[in-house]
């Protein structure tokens, strides 16, 4: 197709109307380019069983009353209504509350992790292949211009042979206590996933991404418990910061140093996830006080059933092999990667902006050539880089069947990370076995 019929196609083309099943956080993300180019997308449902947010997104959407549901059943007895839904409930309902979507006919944009485990995930590729629908799973890491232009470099054959793919994922102290100690991911028996599938599925997909079809052929892993446990917990603390601590002015994890003296560090996941939105620091204290308040539990008392480090092995078809660590608790967020191939190297940090790459060069000074490439210009300034508007302009482009991204994580190409997932979570479970793919 030319260019130019293309520009006309989308011209003509009319918005895309989903519906949105879970009106949470990311969905409230996602939903924002319904305002921001309702020429591509309008918002014309919702879901949600807390009825507040079904509100909000009635008055921010201006939806009849009549297209605000508070269950999907409720949604699923009237005819089809519009072209797909933007599914983000939480990890434990994807799979169940997807297939009677799709069979009713709506395409999907459905947050990761796509399924909990491997026997679950078939359900939905079966449920896919047998309707027909289209599904695209959040990998956002996959729009941002770092990954890309990592993926570019690699395609270029300029480091040769991919011998190794290292890969660390630094979760911050901040963003380790809010939601995988004291928040809804502590517990895997309520959240469904463990550590590994809801925050480092992404990181896995990259890995996947970036090996193309180099297949794993056996995964093992370890992981576990270090500091998030009750064993840890420093004389003098107590069980909740603001009640009972001797230690609460020194501690880093002090709910009343993070939710209410510097508010900025991620204390909005507080108030989002216990529905309350004080408006003065005394509100806060007295919302932080409060005896059953998770976000001020003690973070070695919160019974973690996740761990809170892991690393990966992944060996694939031609020898090269893949490790992942994840470290919660960090002093920063930070993404590292570090690729080495057969005549040179690619390592940088997400979090910088920017990679290095060398080149084996015997006649250069050291032996090598090195250049540095700078993404700050092209990632859009936000926690994903830019990731999240962009993979819902994809979805998007992929309805009106017009030009798709190149990473466009469709559901089956998202099987092969998801699945690295899943073994490794067996492995872990087993002691560190090393399974077969
Ligand atoms: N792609 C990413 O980078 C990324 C980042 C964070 C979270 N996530 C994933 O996004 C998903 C949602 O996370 P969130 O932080 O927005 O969660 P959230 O808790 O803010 O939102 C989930 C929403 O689902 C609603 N809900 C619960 N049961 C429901 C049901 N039966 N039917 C309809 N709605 C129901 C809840 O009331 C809530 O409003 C999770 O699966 C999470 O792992 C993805």
């Amino acid at each position: 197709m030319s260019k130019d019929s293309q520009t006309q196609n989308a011209a003509a083309a009319e918005p895309i109307s989903v519906i949105i099943v879970g009106m949470g956080a990311r969905a409230s993300i996602y939903s924002t380019v319904a305002l921001t180019n309702p020429e591509l997308l309008r918002v014309v449902g919702v879901v949600d069983v807390n009825a507040e947010r079904v509100e909000q997104a009635r008055i921010m959407f201006n939806l009849p009353e009549d297209n605000c549901f508070s269950t999907i059943e409720d949604l699923l007895a009237r005819p089809k209504m519009a072209d797909a839904v933007i599914n983000c409930t939480m990890d434990r309902l994807h799979v169940s509350t997807s297939i009677p979507l799709l069979r009713h006919g709506y395409d999907m944009l459905l947050e990761k992790p796509y399924a909990l485990n491997d026997e679950e995930g078939q359900k939905l590729i079966n449920c896919v292949q047998e309707t027909g629908r289209k599904v695209m799973v959040c990998h956002i890491l996959r729009y941002t211009p770092f990954y890309r232009a990592l993926r570019r470099v690699i395609a270029t054959g300029v480091i040769g042979e991919v011998i190794n793919i290292h890969m660390v994922n630094q979760v911050g102290y901040l963003h380790e206590s809010v939601s995988f100690v004291r928040g809804k991911y502590a517990r895997a028996e309520v959240c469904g996933s463990g550590m590994l599938l809801t925050k480092c599925s992404h990181d896995l997909d990259i890995m996947s991404w970036l090996m193309g079809n180099n297949v794993p052929t056996s995964i093992s892993s370890v992981g576990g418990v270090f500091q998030f446990k009750e064993e840890k917990a420093p004389e003098g603390a107590g069980t909740h910061c603001l009640n009972d601590c001797q230690l609460e002015r020194e501690c880093p994890f002090s709910a009343r140093r993070l939710y209410i003296e510097h508010p900025m560090r991620w204390s909005n996941n507080v108030w989002h996830d216990t529905g309350t939105a004080p408006a003065t620091d005394a509100e806060k204290e007295k919302i932080l006080r409060r005896p059953d308040n998770p976000f001020s539990r003690c973070v070695h008392r919160c019974n973690i059933s996740i761990v809170d480090h892991q690393s990966v092995l992944i060996h694939y078809q031609d020898g090269a092999i893949g490790t992942f660590t994840m470290n919660g608790g960090a002093s920063t967020p930070r993404r590292l990667i570090h690729v080495t191939g057969t005549r040179g190297e690619i390592y940088g940090t997400f979090e910088d902006e920017c990679f290095c790459v060398r080149q084996i060069e015997p006649g250069a000074p050291g032996g090598y050539t090195e250049r540095t490439l700078d993404m700050s210009d092209f990632q859009q300034g936000d926690a994903h880089g830019g990731g999240d508007r962009s993979i819902v302009l994809d979805f998007v482009a992929l309805l009106r069947g017009e030009r798709i991204s190149p990473g466009c994580p469709t559901l089956e190409d998202s099987i092969t990370g998801h699945r690295m997932v899943f073994l490794a979570e067996e492995s872990r479970m087993r002691g560190g076995a090393m399974l077969p793919w």
